[in-house]
């Protein structure tokens, strides 16, 4: 990988790489600042998206017409998986929008009508960089699985129990299926590392107030480890 992009949705996200990235210059487009620069002597992109699955899409594009040759995503999100505790890792395997739903026409939920693909896999060779940076610096504490996206943030045990048994994700949050999409479509490779903020149930807004900021250092610490191998 010659350039390398870098995507996150908040602040907390995103402020260790405005630490660590040795910056060169920084564009505005779509409202949304990137950086460029060098992390570990490798080049690369970063900007804060914003939140959700439209913001991240098109930053994702903004991202892929800026040259990057792949797209990495830094954040938190809520286990769906009863095995994840807060500060746990999740790497995607692969991505899907739990909120597009046409099942009214008789299309299964997450199902993007008229599309061959509507789960997103990510790129395997990443997704192996992402698990040794994981078993090195957390082990024990990470797994692969399905991220779920959806514009809605999780506070319900009855939703994360279907989230997991109806359409077996690993965690929800708010923009990697965006993102995974758009690299589907640019046929530019991605993985998402997700640490887990809160367990998407009755005291998520609670929780994610309170770890947001640590489970950020997670993630960005097995990106910071990533980088260093790519
Ligand atoms: N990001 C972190 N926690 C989340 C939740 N419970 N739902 C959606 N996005 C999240």
């Amino acid at each position: 990988y010659s350039r390398i992009g870098i995507i996150g949705a908040m602040v907390e996200e995103i402020e260790l790489l405005h630490e660590h990235v040795e910056q060169s210059s920084t564009f505005v487009k779509a409202g949304i600042t990137y950086v460029e620069g060098t992390l570990h002597g490798r080049e690369v992109v970063f900007c804060k998206s914003g939140v959700g699955k439209v913001n991240a899409a098109v930053c994702t594009q903004i991202l892929i017409d800026a040259g990057v040759d792949c797209v990495l995503f830094t954040g938190v999100a809520g286990a769906l998986d009863p095995k994840l505790s807060i500060g746990d890792i999740v790497i995607s395997t692969s991505c899907l929008q739990h909120d597009m739903d046409c099942s009214p026409l008789g299309f299964a939920r997450g199902q993007i009508p008229f599309q061959e693909t509507s789960e997103f896999t990510a790129d395997p060779s990443l997704i192996d960089l992402a698990d040794k940076a994981c078993n090195l610096l957390f082990p024990g504490r990470g797994i692969k699985g399905k991220v779920l996206s959806g514009d809605q943030f999780i506070a319900s045990r009855d939703v994360v129990r279907q989230l997991h048994e109806d359409l077996n994700g690993a965690c929800t949050e708010m923009e990697g299926a965006a993102l995974a999409q758009v690299c589907a479509m640019n046929d530019v490779p991605y993985v998402v590392i997700r640490s887990m903020s809160d367990k998407a149930d009755g005291s998520a807004d609670v929780n994610f107030a309170e770890f947001t900021k640590e489970a950020s250092v997670n993630s960005h610490r097995i990106i910071d480890e990533m980088i260093q191998h790519m």
